[in-house]
This record gives C-alpha cells, sequence and structure tokens, in this order.
C-alpha cells in the first residue's frame, strides 16, 4: 500500500537554513569507487545516480578525507585540494539534477587506516594505542600540530561550500580521529585534548568553530557521533558523555546530529547482522588485503569463532541506534537523525511518530535498494531487500560499493533496469 501524504517519511524537516523535503536519508558509505588518488570517477556517480532518481531527499558522501594524512582507505574520495573540485562539482550536480540535497562527510582516519590507502604518511591519534583489527600503532599528535588538523577541515568545508554541496558532516563517531579524542580508551593525553570530557571535545570544538567561521552561519554543518562506543572491559565514551558533546555543539551552532555507534575495534561494531563469511570477505578482497599475512592468516583460523559471537551478540534489527538517539532528541532542539538496520516503512514511521528521533537513515538497505525512498512509500514489485548479510562493508576498501548477496544483487540490477527504460 502506498505511503498516505500524512506520512512522516514525507514531512519536511528543517536543518539549519535547509528544508528536507522528507525524513529518511541516505547515511555516509565509503564508496571504494574513487581514484586510487581520490578524484571522482563515473562509478562513484554510477553508485549514486539511482538514489537521486528515487527522489532521495538527502544524501550523505562517503566519508572524504581531508588531508593525505586523514585518508583510511583504498579507493576513498578525497577533498583534501582544489585540484578535487572538479569532480565534486559533478557529484553535486548529479545529486540537484533528481532534487536530492548533498551533504559532504569530511573525516580523518586517524589510526583507524590501512597503511597502503597514505604509505607516505605516518598514523597519528589522540594517544599512541594501537589499533588492534588492522594492527595500527600511531603517533600522538603533537599539540602544535592540532591547528593544522583542525585548519583541513575548514578548508575542505570551504570546498564543499564552493562547489556547492548543500552542507558538510563532520564525522565524529564510530573510532575516526575525532571519536578518537572523544573516547577515553584512545585519548590518554594528559595535556589540555585529554582527560575530562570538556579537554576531550577541545578538539571536536575547535574543528566545528572553524568551519563555522569559514563557511558562514548559513551553511548548514551537521554532526555524526557515536551514541555508545561499544567498548566493553575498554574506557568508552559514556551515552551521557556523548549526549553532553551533542548539547555543547548544538549551543555552538551545530544544525543537526546523526547518532550510530562503535569504534572498528568494538568488534561487533557499527553493523549488527549477519557475519558468516565477513572475515574472509574482509581479508580476501576489502580493506584487510593489506593487512600482514600474518594477521590475515590468523584470523582466518579464528574466523568461525569471531562470527559466530559477533552473530550472537549482535542480531539485526530496526532502529537498532535508537536507545541511545531517544535520549539525544530529548535533550536537543537541532533535528536527530538516527541509522542502524532501518529498511521497513513501518520500522522509519514508528521511530519518528513515536518520538524517538526527528529523521532516519540507512546505509546497507539503501546499497541493496537504491530506490529505499520510492520503494518504502510505493513499493516495486520484486525490489530487493537488505538481509544485513554484510558483504558490502566486509568488501569496503577492496571492491566497489555494492550489494554482494548474489540473489539481492540480482534483483536489484533488474530493478534498475526496468526504472531506466521506464
Ligand atoms: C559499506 C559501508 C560503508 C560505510 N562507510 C561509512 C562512512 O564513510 N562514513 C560513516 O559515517 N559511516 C559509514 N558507514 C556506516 C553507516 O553510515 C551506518 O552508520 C551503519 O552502516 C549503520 O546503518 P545501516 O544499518 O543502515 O547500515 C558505512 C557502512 C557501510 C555498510
Amino acid at each position: 500500500m502506498p505511503a498516505p501524504p500524512t506520512s512522516p517519511l514525507l514531512h519536511p524537516l528543517r536543518i539549519g537554513t535547509l528544508t528536507v523535503p522528507g525524513r529518511l536519508y541516505k547515511s555516509a558509505t565509503s564508496e571504494t569507487r574513487a581514484t586510487d588518488d581520490g578524484f571522482v570517477t563515473d562509478e562513484l556517480l554510477e553508485f549514486y545516480e539511482p538514489m537521486v532518481r528515487a527522489g532521495t531527499p538527502l544524501i550523505v558522501t562517503g566519508n572524504l578525507y581531508v588531508s593525505l594524512q586523514s585518508k583510511s582507505a583504498g579507493r576513498q574520495a578525497g577533498i583534501d585540494g582544489d585540484d578535487k573540485k572538479p569532480g565534486l562539482r559533478e557529484w553535486v550536480d548529479l545529486a540537484h539534477s533528481g532534487g536530492s540535497l548533498l551533504i559532504a562527510q569530511l573525516n580523518h582516519g586517524g589510526r583507524q587506516m590501512v597503511k597502503s590507502a597514505a604509505p607516505d604518511k605516518a598514523p597519528v591519534s589522540a594517544s599512541a594505542v594501537r589499533e588492534p583489527l588492522y594492527g595500527i600503532k600511531p603517533r600522538p599528535l603533537r599539540r602544535d600540530e592540532i591547528p593544522g588538523v583542525v585548519e583541513t577541515f575548514a578548508a575542505a568545508a570551504e570546498r564543499a561550500r564552493d562547489v556547492g554541496f548543500d552542507g558538510v558532516q563532520i564525522h565524529a563517531a564510530h573510532g575516526y580521529l575525532l571519536s578518537q579524542f572523544l573516547t577515553p580508551h584512545t585519548n590518554r593525553r594528559n595535556d589540555d585534548y585529554g582527560g575530562g570530557l570538556d579537554n576531550r571535545m577541545r578538539l571536536l570544538r575547535e574543528v566545528f568553530r572553524a568551519i563555522r567561521t569559514r563557511v558562514g552561519d548559513d551553511f548548514p554543518v551537521l554532526l555524526k557521533l557515536n551514541g555508545t562506543d561499544m567498548l566493553p572491559l575498554r574506557r568508552g565514551a559514556t551515552t551521557t558523555e556523548l549526549v553532553r558533546v551533542a548539547k555543547v555543539l548544538e549551543d555552538e551552532g551545530v544544525d543537526a546530529v546523526e547518532i550510530s555507534r562503535a569504534h572498528y575495534e568494538s568488534w561487533p561494531g557499527m553493523i549488527l547482522g549477519h557475519y558468516k563469511g565477513f572475515i574472509r570477505g574482509q581479508i580476501t578482497e576489502g580493506s584487510g588485503m593489506s593487512m600482514t599475512r600474518r594477521r590475515r592468516l590468523a584470523m582466518l583460523a579464528a574466523a568461525p569463532v569471531i562470527e559466530g559471537v559477533a552473530e550472537r551478540l549482535a542480531p539485526g534489527s530496526e532502529g537498532f541506534n535508537l536507545p541511545q538517539a531517544e535520549q539525544f532528541t530529548a535533550r536537543l532542539d537541532i533535528p536527530v537523525i538516527c541509522v542502524g538496520g532501518f529498511h521497513t516503512r513501518t520500522g522509519m514511521e514508528a521511530a519518528i511518530d513515536n518520538g524517538r528521533c526527528d529523521a532516519v537513515s540507512a546505509a546497507r538497505a539503501m546499497i541493496a535498494d537504491p530506490y529505499l525512498f520510492k520503494n518504502v512509500q510505493d513499493p516495486l514489485p520484486g525490489h530487493p531487500v537488505c538481509e544485513y548479510r554484510n558483504g558490502c562493508i566486509a568488501r569496503f576498501g577492496g571492491k566497489p560499493i555494492d550489494c554482494y548477496v548474489e540473489p539481492i544483487r540480482i534483483q536489484k540490477n533488474h530493478m534498475l533496469q526496468k526504472t531506466e527504460q521506464a
């Protein structure tokens, strides 16, 4: 049955100066479709074209590296120099051709990077805490280097505004650099960027202020934050702390916040669902290809146990970040977007109708079904439905983003052929 015009998914939402014509968005997904040196390609644009055609109201790009040192994965797109502007402009033009708003996600990977992404750059972080998944041991950022990092975010935001993006999203979730500073486990500094929460959020505040100064008050700046760090037995930032970070950033002038979860080392991390075959996919076709042979063999040997535990601990469910997101919604006046497991109209509408968040976003469900925005309203017969088998994320950094569950991919390609012909 088509969604009635009263569906909250069709209600406009104000985000800063934007009026977004709906409440189901595409969350950031690193595309692995740029050139090796981070330029936009036709292959990258092809991934977005059907989402635009489906009228997706707001699309967040995959995380864009703001400097070479901040690059974290193979074939990641960058926004680190003016030479990237023509390709980025094409991306914006594509989104605008179908009426979608396009938000550039700005990121510094910190210790969560594969060495081959930027072989000449030493990985940096808040402190020298090894990242156990890829085995990267970062060096702590020196205090005198921090203004340079802040500047790379500000310059990237200015480039985004110059080429016509509708806003930027600061990536402070998932254990990347800004999240590494927020989290006590990865931030063991004893200068004024470490210790208490005010110090741990100093870098994020400086990044926000620098961006705001550079792009002006009328350019939307969004934030992606964890609602939980998912670091049992380690010192993660608590949800109460993360809500406070959002509140402080709201007072500083952030326009909306999207709530997700986890670091790379959380395991099971930001994606719940099925894990069978995940590790083999990661080390043979994903970012894990760059791990040492020893690490790959060890992971392969441990795979049955690790995958079994992950599958049991983290069964997929619709709106799995809602318990945290609603705590942000209760404290904030700016819109709260919740990501995590959304794939049905009823699940999305309930989250909004029950006041748990203002809008929802989807990553894996959009990869399987780029027509998701249309299909939750008025489903095309035989449209693909994500089963959360996680092949897409296992292969990130190695193979172009896509659904790697063969029957679903076939359904998707069939649907795209039919909609293109129509
Ligand atoms: C292939 C893939 C790539 C991703 N890349 C990013 C990224 O670049 N930036 C980001 O903030 N989140 C990234 N994510 C996480 C999603 O935005 C989202 O937070 C997470 O997948 C949970 O949403 P879902 O259940 O709708 O997939 C990625 C997820 C997938 C599956």
